[in-house]
């Protein structure tokens, strides 16, 4: 990955990000997320029936930044993916908005039947697959998206390369990752990233409410 976003790196820039990920946690808290469950419990195992913390923050950056064309990799029960579309609080901009989530599970369909949920697309297959690249480009048309959500494989190379297929793919203006603090390989992806964008890597742990596992958000260009 490099950095050819022509983003000018500096201070304003980190500033921009703090601020209005600050305003965005604040909106998202604000937005009814009651029926956006995490589901399944990865680590430590249970089930989640209630909106995870970070799912606020989620909201509120779609809401703040008015965010229309969304890529999410690891759907897992689709709590994140129904978050980000109830940051859509008016009928005009989510009949503007397309909005899309890959997994290699296929959870909780049932939700995903209900409105606003069905304008979400889904995509069941392996998001690393050549195939399941080039079906999310053609649904976005080839076009520029406004944010790629990487929550799936918590390894360097796994995260790495969903990064690497999907940012040149749909050249996003937000990459949010999760989880960069999870263990020592996403660290290590986190340090790299920072190291590529410099001030337009915000690491957004402590605004998200993500506790101890960590989240960044990445701007990738200006508009
Ligand atoms: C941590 S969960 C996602 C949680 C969800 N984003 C949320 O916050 O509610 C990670 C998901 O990534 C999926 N996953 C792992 N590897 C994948 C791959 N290669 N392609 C697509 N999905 C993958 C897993 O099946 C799992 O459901």
């Amino acid at each position: 990955m490099n950095n050819s976003s022509g983003v000018a790196p500096s201070p304003e820039v980190a500033r921009f990000l703090r601020e209005n990920c600050a305003i965005a946690r604040k909106k998202g808290e604000a937005i009814n997320l009651d029926d956006c469950c995490y589901g399944k419990i990865h680590r430590g195992g249970g089930f989640a029936e209630q909106p995870s913390n970070y799912y606020y923050f989620l909201a509120g950056i779609v809401n703040h930044f008015e965010l229309k064309r969304v890529f999410e990799v690891g759907t897992h029960y689709g709590g994140s993916i129904r978050s980000m579309i109830r940051g859509l609080t008016d009928q005009k901009s989510r009949d503007e908005s397309l909005y899309a989530t890959a997994d290699v599970t296929f959870y909780n369909a049932e939700a995903f039947g209900h409105y606003p949920d069905t304008l979400i697309r889904r995509f069941h297959g392996d998001a690393g697959a050549a195939e399941e690249v080039e079906k999310v480009k053609k649904l976005f048309g080839g076009e520029p998206i406004d944010m790629l959500y990487v929550d799936a494989i918590h390894s360097y190379d796994g995260t790495a390369l969903h990064v690497n297929l999907y940012a040149n793919a749909l050249r996003p203006r937000f990459l949010v990752l999760d989880d960069i603090h999870l263990n020592h390989e996403m660290e290590r992806l986190w340090n790299d990233m920072v190291k590529i964008f410099g001030d337009q890597a915000y690491d957004a742990t402590e605004i998200s409410g993500r506790g101890e596992s960590g989240f960044g958000v990445i701007l990738m260009r200006n508009s």
